[in-house]
């Protein structure tokens, strides 16, 4: 798939804010709820890596800076049109260009697409917060120690 992958440290254009935000909120099956507001405030303190395929936005990753060396991801999708297609994948190897020694996460236990993805990046469990979520699922946190 011929992917053009673009990553913005910090704000970018309002464009691409509304598009994200439309993508995640919308065409990825996740059942967030997030303003505009909070997906630039997110991308205020960090950045995304975002896929275009034909021009359209298909893919992001929203990541916020916890120190100098950690990372945090806030929030990913792929449009559901375009999921197990290396996408992410994608974005993902782009996302490891950003200097960082950690990167933390956190994921519904019953996201299985999610962890699964997370698993074959090579994340590990770190720890668990049992029913957190208003469904009562837990939230499992997973980290990654980049290598070198
Ligand atoms: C998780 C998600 C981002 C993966 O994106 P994607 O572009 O489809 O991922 P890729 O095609 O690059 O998949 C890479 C690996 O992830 C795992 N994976 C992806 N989709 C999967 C699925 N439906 N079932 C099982 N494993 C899956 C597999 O290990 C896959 O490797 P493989 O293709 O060799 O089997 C996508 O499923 C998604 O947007 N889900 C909804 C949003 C979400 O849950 N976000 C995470 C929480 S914020």
């Amino acid at each position: 798939m011929d992917l053009e992958i673009v990553k913005h440290l910090k704000l970018p254009p309002q464009k691409v804010i509304k598009e994200l935000h439309q993508l995640l909120s919308q065409r990825v099956g996740l059942d967030v709820n997030w303003s505009l507001k909070q997906v630039s405030e997110e991308l205020l303190a960090g950045g995304c890596v975002v896929a275009y395929f034909k021009k359209s936005l298909i893919a992001g990753l929203i990541f916020r800076n916890i120190d100098k060396n950690v990372k945090e991801v806030t929030l990913m999708g792929t449009h559901q049109d375009h999921q197990k297609n290396q996408v992410m994948t994608q974005v993902w190897q782009e996302f490891l260009t950003l200097k960082t020694s950690e990167i933390w996460l956190e994921v519904a236990e019953n996201n299985s697409k999610a962890i699964n993805f997370y698993k074959k990046m090579g994340f590990v469990k770190s720890g668990q917060r049992d029913n957190y979520y208003k469904n009562r699922c837990s939230a499992l946190l997973m980290s990654y120690t980049v290598e070198g």
